[in-house]
């Protein structure tokens, strides 16, 4: 029987999580999100609770969360919560994805289509790694961590926690995200990035307001 799955947040990224795990061959019980209603149903997928604390208070055994919130504080705190409450993560690769068998990909992550992980590289728990990213060899991302869509991240690369790196970012081998940083959409990273700064352009600079 298929592995069944309730998926936290019906917004955009929980919808391509629900087609991701389709294709994974999970069963989708159905949406949790506050910001919905009972009533409803999305892509074919009812909306089966609106409080998400009540109902991981209250789990059906045997059902794995998928955590679908973009935002990365909120997604680990989330996953986190479930976590101590006994709840398993799925861990969600599309099939199209090509992924080392030298990799490691932490619970609650999700791996969209064309994205391609190296080998040896480390995926920490809670991240998104969007639709056709590179991810090289070596690469660490610690838990939380959100790559754009079409990032090219080369050998060696590390963030940290909850950094998010934006579209179309390139980052040369080696270099550091700091955690909780941000780098713009389409910026190229040659230099470390500290904790908690926005970087954007070519070479990427931290934001001057
Ligand atoms: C970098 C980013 C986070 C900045 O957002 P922000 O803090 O709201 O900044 P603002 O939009 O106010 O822009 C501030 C300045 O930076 C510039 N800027 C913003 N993003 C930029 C980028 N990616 N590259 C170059 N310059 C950029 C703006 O033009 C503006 O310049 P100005 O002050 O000379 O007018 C955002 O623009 C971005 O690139 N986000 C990426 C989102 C993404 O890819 N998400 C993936 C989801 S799937």
């Amino acid at each position: 029987m298929a592995q069944q799955v309730i998926i936290l947040g019906a917004g955009g990224h929980g919808r391509v999580c629900a087609e991701v795990a389709v294709r994974c061959g999970f069963a989708i019980v159905g949406f949790c999100d506050p910001a919905r209603s009972l009533d409803q149903v999305v892509n074919d997928i009812p909306v089966i609770a609106t409080d998400d604390e009540a109902l991981l208070r209250a789990w059906p055994d045997g059902t794995q969360l998928f955590v679908a919130v973009g935002e990365n504080a909120r997604r680990v705190a989330c996953g986190e919560f479930a976590r101590r409450q006994g709840i398993a993560l799925a861990i969600l690769v599309d099939p199209s994805a090509i992924v080392s068998e030298t990799a490691a990909i932490g619970a609650g992550s999700v791996v969209m289509a064309n994205v391609v992980i190296n080998a040896n590289a480390n995926i920490g728990a809670h991240c998104i790694l969007n639709t056709a990213c590179t991810i090289d060899h070596d690469g660490d991302l610690a838990d939380g961590v959100q790559i754009g869509p079409g990032v090219r991240a080369a050998g060696d690369v590390t963030v940290g926690k909850q950094a998010m790196v934006g579209v179309g970012a390139s980052l040369i081998p080696g270099v550091h995200v700091g955690h909780n940083s941000t780098i713009g959409a389409g910026a190229v990273v040659t230099t470390d990035v500290p904790d908690g700064v926005t970087v954007v352009g070519i070479p990427a600079r931290p934001i001057t307001r």
